[in-house]
Protein backbone atom coordinates (compact mmCIF):
# COMPACT_ATOMS: atom_id res chain seq x y z
CA UNK A 1 0.00 0.00 0.00
CA UNK A 2 1.25 3.93 -0.47
CA UNK A 3 3.08 5.18 2.41
CA UNK A 4 3.31 8.57 1.07
CA UNK A 5 2.51 11.45 -1.21
CA UNK A 6 4.16 14.60 -1.78
CA UNK A 7 3.47 17.16 -4.23
CA UNK A 8 5.99 20.43 -5.27
CA UNK A 9 6.22 23.15 -7.66
CA UNK A 10 8.05 23.05 -10.92
CA UNK A 11 8.14 24.29 -14.18
CA UNK A 12 6.31 23.58 -17.75
CA UNK A 13 7.66 23.64 -21.27
CA UNK A 14 6.52 27.52 -21.35
CA UNK A 15 8.65 28.23 -17.78
CA UNK A 16 5.02 28.56 -16.49
CA UNK A 17 4.38 26.56 -12.72
CA UNK A 18 3.01 23.06 -12.89
CA UNK A 19 3.02 20.43 -9.83
CA UNK A 20 5.15 17.29 -9.76
CA UNK A 21 3.76 14.03 -7.44
CA UNK A 22 5.69 11.86 -5.62
CA UNK A 23 3.81 8.97 -4.51
CA UNK A 24 5.79 6.10 -2.62
CA UNK A 25 4.85 2.18 -2.13
CA UNK A 26 6.56 -1.07 -0.97
CA UNK A 27 7.60 -1.02 -4.76
CA UNK A 28 9.40 2.55 -4.92
CA UNK A 29 8.88 6.11 -5.73
CA UNK A 30 6.47 7.36 -8.68
CA UNK A 31 6.89 10.11 -10.34
CA UNK A 32 4.50 12.73 -11.74
CA UNK A 33 4.38 16.08 -13.51
CA UNK A 34 1.32 17.70 -15.32
CA UNK A 35 0.82 19.30 -18.01
CA UNK A 36 -1.50 22.62 -19.13
CA UNK A 37 -3.19 23.75 -22.23
CA UNK A 38 -3.19 27.41 -23.77
CA UNK A 39 -5.79 26.99 -25.65
CA UNK A 40 -7.84 25.91 -22.96
CA UNK A 41 -11.59 24.84 -23.57
CA UNK A 42 -14.31 26.24 -21.26
CA UNK A 43 -16.05 22.25 -20.16
CA UNK A 44 -12.65 21.13 -18.52
CA UNK A 45 -12.08 19.98 -14.88
CA UNK A 46 -10.04 23.32 -13.84
CA UNK A 47 -6.37 23.93 -13.05
CA UNK A 48 -6.06 25.14 -9.83
CA UNK A 49 -3.51 28.28 -9.66
CA UNK A 50 -2.67 30.73 -6.52
CA UNK A 51 -3.49 33.99 -8.98
CA UNK A 52 -1.12 35.85 -6.59
CA UNK A 53 0.50 38.28 -8.91
CA UNK A 54 3.69 38.89 -6.70
CA UNK A 55 4.76 34.96 -7.65
CA UNK A 56 4.61 33.85 -11.19
CA UNK A 57 2.74 36.36 -12.61
CA UNK A 58 -0.36 34.88 -10.72
CA UNK A 59 0.50 31.24 -12.21
CA UNK A 60 1.86 29.30 -8.80
CA UNK A 61 0.32 26.34 -8.02
CA UNK A 62 1.21 25.95 -4.28
CA UNK A 63 -2.26 25.55 -3.19
CA UNK A 64 -3.02 22.54 -5.47
CA UNK A 65 0.92 21.24 -3.83
CA UNK A 66 -0.93 21.75 -0.74
CA UNK A 67 -4.01 20.17 -1.30
CA UNK A 68 -1.71 17.22 -1.98
CA UNK A 69 0.36 16.70 0.98
CA UNK A 70 -2.01 17.93 3.87
CA UNK A 71 -5.64 16.70 1.90
CA UNK A 72 -5.29 14.12 -0.69
CA UNK A 73 -2.64 12.67 0.16
CA UNK A 74 -3.18 11.67 3.86
CA UNK A 75 -6.87 10.63 3.01
CA UNK A 76 -5.70 8.31 0.23
CA UNK A 77 -2.94 6.82 2.84
CA UNK A 78 -5.43 6.38 5.52
CA UNK A 79 -8.16 4.44 3.11
CA UNK A 80 -5.29 1.79 2.53
CA UNK A 81 -6.32 1.60 -0.92
CA UNK A 82 -3.65 -0.17 -2.98
CA UNK A 83 -2.93 1.32 -7.04
CA UNK A 84 -2.18 -2.45 -8.33
CA UNK A 85 -6.33 -3.21 -8.30
CA UNK A 86 -8.07 -0.15 -6.99
CA UNK A 87 -6.89 2.71 -8.95
CA UNK A 88 -10.61 3.57 -10.14
CA UNK A 89 -11.02 3.40 -6.47
CA UNK A 90 -8.46 6.17 -5.25
CA UNK A 91 -9.56 8.10 -8.26
CA UNK A 92 -12.93 8.17 -7.35
CA UNK A 93 -12.16 8.93 -3.50
CA UNK A 94 -10.27 12.29 -4.61
CA UNK A 95 -13.63 12.89 -6.42
CA UNK A 96 -15.67 12.70 -3.77
CA UNK A 97 -13.57 14.91 -1.33
CA UNK A 98 -13.08 17.24 -3.88
CA UNK A 99 -16.49 17.29 -4.15
CA UNK A 100 -17.30 19.60 -7.06
CA UNK A 101 -18.37 18.52 -10.43
CA UNK A 102 -15.15 20.28 -12.51
CA UNK A 103 -12.73 19.22 -8.87
CA UNK A 104 -12.68 23.46 -8.97
CA UNK A 105 -11.82 22.88 -5.32
CA UNK A 106 -8.72 20.94 -4.82
CA UNK A 107 -7.48 21.16 -8.45
CA UNK A 108 -7.37 18.92 -11.34
CA UNK A 109 -4.06 19.50 -11.04
CA UNK A 110 -3.16 18.49 -7.69
CA UNK A 111 -5.58 15.23 -8.74
CA UNK A 112 -4.29 13.94 -12.04
CA UNK A 113 -0.62 13.90 -10.43
CA UNK A 114 -1.70 11.57 -8.21
CA UNK A 115 -3.77 9.33 -9.89
CA UNK A 116 -0.80 9.58 -12.72
CA UNK A 117 1.66 8.54 -10.02
CA UNK A 118 -0.48 6.00 -8.63
CA UNK A 119 -1.56 4.22 -12.01
CA UNK A 120 2.62 3.85 -12.09
CA UNK A 121 2.87 2.14 -8.64
CA UNK A 122 0.31 -0.21 -10.09
CA UNK A 123 1.91 -1.26 -12.75
CA UNK A 124 4.72 -1.41 -10.87
CA UNK A 125 2.90 -3.62 -8.22
CA UNK A 126 1.96 -5.99 -10.56
CA UNK A 127 5.40 -5.80 -12.81
CA UNK A 128 3.75 -4.68 -15.84
CA UNK A 129 4.95 -2.06 -17.85
CA UNK A 130 2.39 0.94 -17.62
CA UNK A 131 0.99 0.22 -21.25
CA UNK A 132 -0.34 -3.42 -20.28
CA UNK A 133 -1.53 -2.30 -16.53
CA UNK A 134 -3.49 0.42 -18.85
CA UNK A 135 -4.89 -2.54 -21.06
CA UNK A 136 -5.95 -4.11 -17.84
CA UNK A 137 -7.47 -1.26 -16.65
CA UNK A 138 -9.19 -0.37 -20.01
CA UNK A 139 -9.97 -3.61 -20.87
CA UNK A 140 -8.07 -4.61 -23.98
CA UNK A 141 -6.39 -6.84 -25.52
CA UNK A 142 -2.75 -7.84 -23.55
CA UNK A 143 -2.07 -10.86 -26.02
CA UNK A 144 -1.12 -8.38 -28.82
CA UNK A 145 -0.70 -4.90 -28.79
CA UNK A 146 -0.97 -1.67 -31.68
CA UNK A 147 1.14 1.01 -31.73
CA UNK A 148 -0.10 4.45 -32.93
CA UNK A 149 0.13 6.52 -35.95
CA UNK A 150 1.93 10.09 -34.39
CA UNK A 151 0.59 13.32 -35.69
CA UNK A 152 3.54 15.54 -35.69
CA UNK A 153 2.28 19.06 -35.41
CA UNK A 154 5.14 20.72 -37.43
CA UNK A 155 3.27 24.08 -38.25
CA UNK A 156 1.84 26.47 -35.00
CA UNK A 157 -0.45 28.74 -35.00
CA UNK A 158 -3.38 30.16 -32.89
CA UNK A 159 -2.75 31.07 -29.46
CA UNK A 160 0.75 28.63 -29.64
CA UNK A 161 2.77 31.09 -31.58
CA UNK A 162 3.67 34.93 -32.64
CA UNK A 163 2.90 34.93 -36.38
CA UNK A 164 -0.84 36.02 -37.68
CA UNK A 165 -2.17 32.45 -38.66
CA UNK A 166 -5.26 31.94 -36.59
CA UNK A 167 -5.51 27.78 -37.31
CA UNK A 168 -3.46 26.96 -34.31
CA UNK A 169 -1.92 23.18 -35.81
CA UNK A 170 -1.11 21.33 -39.13
CA UNK A 171 0.31 17.79 -38.13
CA UNK A 172 1.68 15.37 -40.98
CA UNK A 173 1.03 11.74 -39.77
CA UNK A 174 3.26 8.77 -41.47
CA UNK A 175 0.17 6.65 -42.16
CA UNK A 176 2.11 4.85 -44.84
CA UNK A 177 5.12 3.63 -42.47
CA UNK A 178 5.39 -0.15 -41.71
CA UNK A 179 6.15 0.99 -38.08
CA UNK A 180 6.05 3.65 -35.46
CA UNK A 181 9.50 4.09 -35.53
CA UNK A 182 9.69 4.72 -38.96
CA UNK A 183 6.94 6.94 -38.88
CA UNK A 184 9.24 9.24 -36.83
CA UNK A 185 11.50 8.95 -39.13
CA UNK A 186 9.67 9.89 -41.91
CA UNK A 187 8.28 12.69 -40.34
CA UNK A 188 12.13 14.37 -38.92
CA UNK A 189 12.98 14.13 -42.40
CA UNK A 190 10.06 16.25 -43.49
CA UNK A 191 10.36 18.59 -40.36
CA UNK A 192 14.52 19.00 -42.18
CA UNK A 193 12.82 19.60 -45.01
CA UNK A 194 10.14 22.11 -43.72
CA UNK A 195 12.52 24.19 -42.38
CA UNK A 196 14.44 24.38 -45.67
CA UNK A 197 11.33 25.42 -47.42
CA UNK A 198 10.45 28.23 -45.12
CA UNK A 199 14.17 29.34 -45.01
CA UNK A 200 14.43 29.76 -48.55
CA UNK A 201 10.71 31.54 -48.53
CA UNK A 202 10.60 33.67 -45.62
CA UNK A 203 14.59 34.01 -44.56
CA UNK A 204 16.37 31.98 -41.82
CA UNK A 205 14.84 34.38 -39.12
CA UNK A 206 11.51 32.60 -40.03
CA UNK A 207 12.41 29.41 -38.71
CA UNK A 208 11.56 30.10 -35.38
CA UNK A 209 9.50 27.60 -33.49
CA UNK A 210 6.02 27.63 -31.42
CA UNK A 211 5.03 26.50 -28.17
CA UNK A 212 4.71 22.71 -29.24
CA UNK A 213 8.10 22.68 -31.28
CA UNK A 214 6.73 23.60 -34.79
CA UNK A 215 7.75 26.16 -37.08
CA UNK A 216 5.75 29.77 -36.67
CA UNK A 217 6.57 31.17 -39.99
CA UNK A 218 4.85 34.62 -41.16
CA UNK A 219 1.92 33.40 -42.46
CA UNK A 220 -1.91 33.74 -42.00
CA UNK A 221 -3.84 31.77 -44.43
CA UNK A 222 -4.17 28.06 -44.00
CA UNK A 223 -3.64 27.05 -47.48
CA UNK A 224 -0.30 28.92 -47.24
CA UNK A 225 0.66 26.28 -44.53
CA UNK A 226 -0.79 23.50 -46.83
CA UNK A 227 1.13 24.27 -49.67
CA UNK A 228 4.38 25.03 -47.30
CA UNK A 229 3.53 21.52 -45.71
CA UNK A 230 3.09 19.56 -49.19
CA UNK A 231 6.40 20.94 -50.46
CA UNK A 232 8.22 19.68 -47.45
CA UNK A 233 6.01 16.11 -47.74
CA UNK A 234 7.14 16.16 -51.40
CA UNK A 235 10.97 17.06 -51.06
CA UNK A 236 11.36 14.58 -48.21
CA UNK A 237 9.96 11.69 -50.39
CA UNK A 238 7.46 11.08 -48.83
CA UNK A 239 4.04 11.79 -51.02
CA UNK A 240 2.48 8.42 -50.57
CA UNK A 241 3.39 8.21 -47.07
CA UNK A 242 2.31 11.18 -45.50
CA UNK A 243 -1.25 12.71 -44.44
CA UNK A 244 -2.39 16.43 -43.12
CA UNK A 245 -4.25 16.65 -39.77
CA UNK A 246 -5.68 20.04 -38.74
CA UNK A 247 -6.19 21.98 -35.54
CA UNK A 248 -7.90 25.41 -35.78
CA UNK A 249 -9.10 25.17 -32.32
CA UNK A 250 -11.18 27.68 -33.40
CA UNK A 251 -12.74 28.35 -30.31
CA UNK A 252 -9.86 30.68 -29.92
CA UNK A 253 -11.06 33.05 -32.37
CA UNK A 254 -15.05 32.63 -31.94
CA UNK A 255 -16.40 36.22 -31.44
CA UNK A 256 -20.06 37.02 -31.07
CA UNK A 257 -20.99 33.70 -33.38
CA UNK A 258 -18.59 34.58 -35.91
CA UNK A 259 -15.21 33.32 -36.55
CA UNK A 260 -12.34 35.86 -36.59
CA UNK A 261 -9.16 34.86 -39.00
CA UNK A 262 -7.40 37.61 -38.36
CA UNK A 263 -7.87 37.70 -34.21
CA UNK A 264 -4.19 37.88 -33.50
CA UNK A 265 -3.83 41.32 -36.01
CA UNK A 266 -5.72 44.50 -35.89
CA UNK A 267 -7.75 43.59 -39.21
CA UNK A 268 -10.39 41.42 -38.50
CA UNK A 269 -11.69 38.53 -40.76
CA UNK A 270 -14.82 37.71 -39.98
CA UNK A 271 -16.22 34.52 -41.58
CA UNK A 272 -19.88 32.65 -40.53
CA UNK A 273 -20.26 29.33 -39.75
CA UNK A 274 -20.98 28.42 -43.58
CA UNK A 275 -18.18 30.58 -44.73
CA UNK A 276 -15.98 28.12 -42.66
CA UNK A 277 -17.99 25.32 -43.53
CA UNK A 278 -17.41 26.05 -47.11
CA UNK A 279 -13.38 26.85 -46.60
CA UNK A 280 -13.55 23.43 -44.72
CA UNK A 281 -14.67 21.87 -47.98
CA UNK A 282 -12.25 23.22 -50.26
CA UNK A 283 -9.09 22.82 -48.31
CA UNK A 284 -10.31 18.74 -48.24
CA UNK A 285 -11.31 18.51 -51.61
CA UNK A 286 -7.22 20.19 -52.52
CA UNK A 287 -4.78 18.74 -49.98
CA UNK A 288 -4.50 15.34 -48.80
CA UNK A 289 -6.20 15.80 -45.29
CA UNK A 290 -7.64 12.72 -42.98
CA UNK A 291 -8.07 14.69 -39.96
CA UNK A 292 -9.87 18.30 -38.64
CA UNK A 293 -10.65 18.68 -34.76
CA UNK A 294 -12.26 21.08 -33.43
CA UNK A 295 -13.48 23.21 -37.11
CA UNK A 296 -15.74 25.15 -34.87
CA UNK A 297 -16.80 26.51 -31.64
CA UNK A 298 -17.30 24.34 -28.49
CA UNK A 299 -21.23 25.11 -28.58
CA UNK A 300 -21.65 25.40 -31.74
CA UNK A 301 -23.36 22.07 -32.05
CA UNK A 302 -25.32 22.67 -35.52
CA UNK A 303 -21.88 23.35 -37.12
CA UNK A 304 -20.57 20.00 -36.26
CA UNK A 305 -23.57 17.80 -36.65
CA UNK A 306 -23.81 19.83 -40.07
CA UNK A 307 -20.21 18.65 -40.97
CA UNK A 308 -20.22 14.97 -39.57
CA UNK A 309 -23.17 14.08 -42.24
CA UNK A 310 -21.08 12.16 -45.10
CA UNK A 311 -17.80 13.32 -43.34
CA UNK A 312 -15.06 11.47 -44.92
CA UNK A 313 -12.45 12.97 -42.49
CA UNK A 314 -11.72 12.15 -38.62
CA UNK A 315 -13.66 14.71 -37.14
CA UNK A 316 -12.32 15.10 -33.48
CA UNK A 317 -14.05 16.92 -30.71
CA UNK A 318 -11.73 18.59 -28.45
CA UNK A 319 -12.71 21.41 -26.67
CA UNK A 320 -16.33 20.27 -27.62
CA UNK A 321 -15.66 17.27 -25.50
CA UNK A 322 -13.41 17.85 -23.00
CA UNK A 323 -12.59 14.75 -22.33
CA UNK A 324 -15.99 14.66 -20.34
CA UNK A 325 -18.40 11.50 -20.44
CA UNK A 326 -22.01 13.94 -19.84
CA UNK A 327 -20.03 15.84 -23.16
CA UNK A 328 -19.61 12.92 -25.14
CA UNK A 329 -23.00 11.37 -24.46
CA UNK A 330 -24.79 14.96 -25.80
CA UNK A 331 -22.30 14.56 -28.97
CA UNK A 332 -23.49 11.22 -29.37
CA UNK A 333 -27.13 12.26 -29.38
CA UNK A 334 -26.10 14.97 -31.95
CA UNK A 335 -24.43 12.53 -33.95
CA UNK A 336 -21.66 15.89 -33.41
CA UNK A 337 -18.34 14.28 -34.03
CA UNK A 338 -16.59 10.65 -34.75
CA UNK A 339 -13.39 11.37 -32.63
CA UNK A 340 -12.85 12.56 -29.29
CA UNK A 341 -9.58 13.99 -28.31
CA UNK A 342 -8.50 12.65 -25.12
CA UNK A 343 -6.55 14.83 -23.20
CA UNK A 344 -5.81 13.55 -19.31
CA UNK A 345 -5.86 16.69 -17.40
CA UNK A 346 -9.29 17.74 -19.20
CA UNK A 347 -11.09 15.56 -16.66
CA UNK A 348 -8.12 14.69 -14.03
CA UNK A 349 -8.37 11.54 -13.31
CA UNK A 350 -7.10 8.19 -15.60
CA UNK A 351 -9.73 6.57 -14.70
CA UNK A 352 -12.04 8.51 -15.94
CA UNK A 353 -10.35 9.43 -19.07
CA UNK A 354 -10.32 5.51 -19.60
CA UNK A 355 -14.23 5.74 -19.05
CA UNK A 356 -14.11 8.35 -21.84
CA UNK A 357 -12.45 6.38 -24.24
CA UNK A 358 -15.11 3.34 -23.92
CA UNK A 359 -17.72 5.87 -24.03
CA UNK A 360 -16.32 6.82 -27.04
CA UNK A 361 -15.56 3.10 -28.66
CA UNK A 362 -18.94 1.96 -27.75
CA UNK A 363 -20.21 4.62 -30.23
CA UNK A 364 -17.65 3.54 -32.74
CA UNK A 365 -15.61 6.79 -32.54
CA UNK A 366 -12.15 6.78 -32.69
CA UNK A 367 -9.78 7.95 -29.61
CA UNK A 368 -7.05 10.78 -30.47
CA UNK A 369 -4.71 10.63 -27.33
CA UNK A 370 -3.00 14.15 -27.05
CA UNK A 371 -0.66 16.21 -24.67
CA UNK A 372 -1.01 19.47 -24.38
CA UNK A 373 0.94 22.98 -25.05
CA UNK A 374 2.32 23.45 -21.97
CA UNK A 375 4.11 20.06 -21.43
CA UNK A 376 6.21 18.22 -19.01
CA UNK A 377 9.01 15.39 -19.63
CA UNK A 378 6.53 13.31 -18.57
CA UNK A 379 5.70 10.19 -20.99
CA UNK A 380 2.40 8.97 -19.36
CA UNK A 381 0.50 9.74 -22.77
CA UNK A 382 3.12 7.15 -24.53
CA UNK A 383 2.05 4.26 -22.71
CA UNK A 384 -1.44 5.60 -22.45
CA UNK A 385 -2.33 5.27 -26.39
CA UNK A 386 -0.99 1.41 -26.89
CA UNK A 387 -2.97 0.43 -23.66
CA UNK A 388 -6.01 1.66 -24.67
CA UNK A 389 -5.42 0.48 -28.40
CA UNK A 390 -6.51 4.17 -29.78
CA UNK A 391 -4.23 3.85 -32.57
CA UNK A 392 -2.84 7.35 -32.53
CA UNK A 393 -1.58 10.03 -30.68
CA UNK A 394 -0.44 14.17 -31.09
CA UNK A 395 2.87 15.51 -28.95
CA UNK A 396 3.68 18.12 -31.17
CA UNK A 397 6.38 18.39 -33.52
CA UNK A 398 9.75 15.47 -33.83
CA UNK A 399 11.58 18.32 -31.71
CA UNK A 400 12.06 19.63 -27.95
CA UNK A 401 12.84 17.75 -25.18
CA UNK A 402 9.31 17.81 -23.75
CA UNK A 403 7.28 16.43 -27.20
CA UNK A 404 10.16 14.16 -28.26
CA UNK A 405 10.08 12.19 -24.74
CA UNK A 406 7.01 10.66 -25.59
CA UNK A 407 7.91 9.30 -29.12
CA UNK A 408 10.30 7.73 -27.62
CA UNK A 409 9.03 5.87 -25.04
CA UNK A 410 6.55 5.15 -27.48
CA UNK A 411 9.68 3.19 -29.74
CA UNK A 412 10.77 1.86 -26.65
CA UNK A 413 7.24 0.47 -26.30
CA UNK A 414 7.87 -0.70 -30.27
CA UNK A 415 10.99 -2.58 -29.08
CA UNK A 416 9.69 -3.89 -25.83
CA UNK A 417 6.92 -5.51 -27.59
CA UNK A 418 9.48 -7.07 -30.27
CA UNK A 419 11.74 -8.04 -27.73
CA UNK A 420 9.20 -9.63 -25.19
CA UNK A 421 7.86 -11.48 -28.30
CA UNK A 422 4.40 -10.17 -28.48
CA UNK A 423 2.53 -9.56 -31.39
CA UNK A 424 2.18 -5.56 -32.73
CA UNK A 425 1.22 -3.81 -35.84
CA UNK A 426 1.45 -0.40 -36.45
CA UNK A 427 -1.99 0.99 -36.90
CA UNK A 428 -0.76 2.77 -40.12
CA UNK A 429 -4.06 3.70 -42.52
CA UNK A 430 -6.16 1.91 -39.71
CA UNK A 431 -5.35 4.42 -37.00
CA UNK A 432 -9.27 5.04 -36.74
CA UNK A 433 -10.57 1.83 -35.75
CA UNK A 434 -6.92 0.57 -34.12
CA UNK A 435 -9.31 -0.77 -31.44
CA UNK A 436 -10.85 -3.16 -33.64
CA UNK A 437 -7.69 -4.48 -34.85
P1 LIG B 1 -3.80 23.35 -25.68
O1 LIG B 1 -3.85 22.97 -27.22
O2 LIG B 1 -3.03 22.32 -24.97
O3 LIG B 1 -3.14 24.70 -25.68
O4 LIG B 1 -5.24 23.40 -25.22
C1 LIG B 1 -3.99 21.65 -27.67
C2 LIG B 1 -5.21 21.48 -28.53
O5 LIG B 1 -6.01 22.42 -28.74
O6 LIG B 1 -5.43 20.38 -29.02
ZN1 LIG C 1 -7.41 20.96 -30.03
Amino acid sequence: SITSITASQRLDSRGKPTIQVRLTSAYGTFTSVVPSGASKGDYEAVELRDGDPSSYHGNSVLKAVENVNEVLGPRIIESGLVPATELSKIDKLMIDIDGTANKSRLGANAILGISMAAARAGAAARGLPLYEFIAHESGTSVEDYVTPVPFFNVLNGGDHSGNMMAFQEFMIAPVGARSFAEGVQFASETYAALKSAIEARYGRAATGIGDEGGFAPPISQPHEALDLLNEAIKSAGHSSQIKIGIDPASQSFFRDGQYDLGYKSDNAEMLDASAMMRMYHSLLSRYPIILLEDPFGQDDWDSFTNFNKDCSVELVGDDLLATNIERIKLAEDRKACNSILLKLNQIGTVSEALQAAKEAFAADWSVFVSHRSGETTDDFIADLTVGLRAGHLKSGAPCRGERVVKYNRLMDIEDDLELRGIPHIYAGVNFRSANRL
